[in-house]
C-alpha cells in the first residue's frame, strides 16, 4: 500500500490497546490517519498517546455499553472534526461446553462479540451518514463458520457478526457506506497465548493450516486497512478470510500418504 494514503482521515479502532486493533492503530498512523482508539485498559491507551502523540486520541469505553460509543463517536468528531472509518476489533471469550457453559458466561460472550459490533455501527453510521460517506470494518472470525469445541458462545457470536455486516451493506449503501467483515484465522495475541504456547495444541493448530503458522497482527491490519481504502470502493458486505488457506484444509492432507 502506498505510504501516507490515509492522509487527513480519521478512524475509530475498538480494542485498540492490544493484538490486531493496536497493529491497524499502528498502520493507519503510520499512513497518515489520525486514531480514537478505544478500550477497556486506560494504561495501554495512555502509553499509545505517548507514543503517537497528536495522531492519537484514547478513550476508555466499554462495547457493550451503548452510551459509550456515543461518547466515543462525540469525542471523535470534537477532537479530530469527522469520522471516516470505523474498525469494531473489541472482543474476548468464555468457553464452555454446551452441557457446562453458565448462563452468565454465554451472555458475557455474545454481549462482547455480537452486541458490542452493533452498538458501535449503530453510532458509527450515524455520523457516517450526516457526512455522507464512511466505511466500517467489523472482525469476526473463521469460527463464523467453523464451530470451535467449547466456544459456542464465540462461534455463534462471531457468526452473527458476519451477518450484522452484511445487513449494515444492505442498509447503508444508499448513504455512501460500506460495511464488511474480516475473518481472521489464528494470529498471535494474547487471545490466542493458550494455543500458541502450548506445544500440544500448536502443533494440532499446524496439522489444520497448510501455511503451517499462526498469522502476525499487522497480516491482518494490511487487509482490514485495504478494506476500507479507496482500492475497494466497490466491496460492499464481503467476508474476507485471512488464515492461510485454513479454512480449505477440511480434506484429509494425502501429500502425507
Ligand atoms: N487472535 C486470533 O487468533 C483471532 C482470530 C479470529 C478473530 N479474532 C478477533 O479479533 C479481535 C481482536 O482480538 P485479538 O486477538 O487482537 O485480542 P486481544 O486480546 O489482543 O485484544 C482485544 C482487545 O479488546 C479489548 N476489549 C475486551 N473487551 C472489551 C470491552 N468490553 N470494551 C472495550 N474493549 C474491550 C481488550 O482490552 C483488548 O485490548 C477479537 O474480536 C477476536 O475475537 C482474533
Amino acid at each position: 500500500m502506498v505510504d501516507k494514503q490515509m492522509n487527513d482521515k480519521v478512524a475509530i479502532v475498538t480494542g485498540a490497546a492490544s493484538g490486531i486493533g493496536a497493529a491497524i492503530t499502528k498502520q493507519l498512523i503510520d499512513q497518515g490517519a489520525s486514531v480514537v482508539g478505544a478500550d477497556l485498559n486506560e494504561d495501554a491507551l495512555t502509553t499509545l498517546k505517548e507514543q503517537y502523540g497528536k495522531a492519537f486520541h484514547g478513550l476508555k469505553i466499554d462495547v457493550t455499553k451503548e452510551g459509550d460509543h456515543v461518547k466515543l463517536v462525540e469525542e471523535t468528531v470534537s477532537t479530530f472534526g469527522k469520522l471516516d472509518f470505523a474498525f469494531n476489533v473489541a472482543g474476548a471469550n468464555k468457553t464452555g461446553t454446551i452441557l457446562e457453559q453458565s448462563e452468565e458466561d454465554w451472555r458475557f460472550t455474545v454481549d462482547l462479540v455480537l452486541n458490542g459490533v452493533f452498538l458501535g455501527m449503530k453510532h458509527q453510521a450515524r455520523q457516517m451518514k450526516e457526512q455522507g460517506e464512511g466505511a466500517i470494518v467489523n472482525v469476526s472470525s473463521l469460527n463464523a463458520r467453523v464451530p470451535m469445541y467449547s466456544g459456542a458462545a464465540y462461534a455463534s457470536g462471531k457468526a452473527g457478526v458476519e451477518m450484522l455486516t452484511k445487513n449494515g451493506a444492505l442498509e447503508l449503501a444508499r448513504y455512501g457506506i460500506r460495511v464488511n467483515a474480516i475473518l481472521p484465522g489464528l494470529v498471535r495475541t494474547p487471545i490466542t497465548d493458550s494455543f500458541t504456547s502450548n506445544e500440544k495444541a500448536h502443533k494440532m493448530f499446524m496439522e489444520r493450516i497448510p501455511m503451517k503458522r499462526e498469522a502476525e497482527p499487522d497480516e491482518i491490519a494490511g487487509p482490514a486497512l485495504f478494506l476500507v481504502s479507496k482500492e475497494a470502493g466497490y466491496v460492499n458486505g464481503a467476508s474476507l478470510i485471512v488464515d492461510g488457506a485454513w479454512a480449505v484444509s477440511g480434506y484429509p492432507d494425502l501429500s502425507l500418504l
